[in-house]
């Protein structure tokens, strides 16, 4: 019917569609035993491999996966190459955001057209598996948007990467999917790398949060969530905002030495079951007093779950008009205090866990404190 015609017409275009989060690639120190770690705490299997066994000279890859989260861990064998410098400057830390698309081609015309420093023309890479092309843009700091379009492969991750021989058996802990990735950006940069997510590619701002909403007695920041189209894809991007203290943002830049990825959420179906297992195999997590459970259901109405159990974990718990949610943090995975992990479980709500923010800085400071940052 032509109104039908004319509907779709009005409607915009998606230019930028993506499938979902393909992979996160980390430099870092000593693969091999971050590999141990996610493997045995974590509870990620090890399914592919590149090296110099596999004939790659210069680095080693090793490709960790749970569910659809899929995390690469890479260290340089050169000391004078790109990756050693970011490695000494950065510490450990988050180097691709690397995203699902159907036309890595089109994602990196359509985006460097509306301004965005390419970081790797579409290039096409094949094995026996067949092939994938990859393109590259560069967000906040030196972290890179890839553009993964892997239509035509069926190999273990992507050319060149081998099944390893002998990975070890691991228990899974119920990570299902990569629910949003957090930037921080330098004081004043927010508005910046928001605009760059809605110009450059056609993501909507979702919600925000000023210094009322997160500040505590020390610390402050300012937040903006973009999401994409689909809204597979959730960035919440974080400025530092004055404080009597320095902010806990701003430790991060300190010792990252620039923006960068300050947290990734992954989904669980069962924060009970997950977060108990990665106790047991030592994952450290923020402590927040129990005073908190006093009068969190008067917060927060029903849930499912046994408070008791959620107390017991020091699991938090928030509510939105959409539904409620399940949250904890992790301590710094790296020794320098930058990136961390979060653990949540949605049922529902379709927000962040403001209403956890007073109560998670104060955790937060109380770390900065330990480490002589506040
Ligand atoms: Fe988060």
């Amino acid at each position: 019917m032509e109104t039908s015609t004319l509907d779709t017409v009005t409607t915009t275009t998606d230019f930028l569609p993506l499938n979902g989060t393909d992979h996160l690639e980390f430099f870092v120190g000593n693969a091999k035993q971050s590999a141990y770690y996610y493997q045995v705490a974590w509870g990620y299997k090890l399914v592919a491999y590149a090296g110099p066994e596999t004939g790659v000279r210069d680095r080693a890859s090793y490709v960790l996966q749970q569910d659809k989260i899929r995390l690469v861990l890479t260290t340089s064998l050169d000391p004078n190459s790109d990756i050693t410098r970011h490695h000494a400057q950065h510490g450990d830390g988050v180097k691709f955001l690397s995203l699902w698309v159907d036309d890595a081609t089109a994602s990196f015309n359509e985006t460097v057209k509306r301004g965005a420093k390419p970081y790797m023309e579409p290039t096409t890479f094949e094995d026996e598996n067949g092939t994938v092309v990859i393109s590259g843009i560069y967000t906040y700091g030196e972290t890179v948007h890839k553009f993964v379009e892997r239509k035509n492969y069926n190999g273990p991750f992507l050319p060149g990467y081998v099944v390893p021989a002998n990975a070890m058996e691991v228990t899974p802990v119920g990570l299902k999917y990569v629910d949003h990735c957090v930037g921080n950006v330098e004081l004043g940069k927010m508005n910046e790398w928001v605009s760059f997510y809605e110009d450059v590619m056609g993501f909507k701002l979702l919600l925000t949060f000023d210094d009322k909403d997160i500040s505590t007695e020390y610390s402050a920041l300012m937040s903006k969530v973009v999401s994409n189209g689909n809204g597979y894809i959730k960035f919440p991007i974080n400025e530092p905002a004055d404080g009597k203290k320095k902010s806990q943002i701003e430790e991060y830049l300190d010792f990252y030495h620039g923006a960068g990825v300050q947290h990734i959420a992954v989904e669980t179906y069962d924060i009970i079951h997950t977060v108990g297992e990665l106790r047991k195999r030592g994952v450290d997590f923020l402590y927040v007093p129990e005073t908190y459970y006093d009068d969190v259901l008067d917060r927060v109405g029903h849930i499912d779950e046994d408070l008791d159990a959620l107390k017991k974990l020091n699991v938090l718990i928030d509510r939105d008009e959409s539904g409620y949610l399940l949250q904890i943090f992790t301590k710094p995975v790296e020794d320098r205090p930058t990136l961390f992990f979060e653990i949540i479980q949605r049922k529902g709500a379709k927000s962040f866990g403001k209403g956890n923010f007073k109560a998670l800085f104060e955790s937060i400071e109380r770390e900065q404190a330990h480490r002589g940052n506040l």
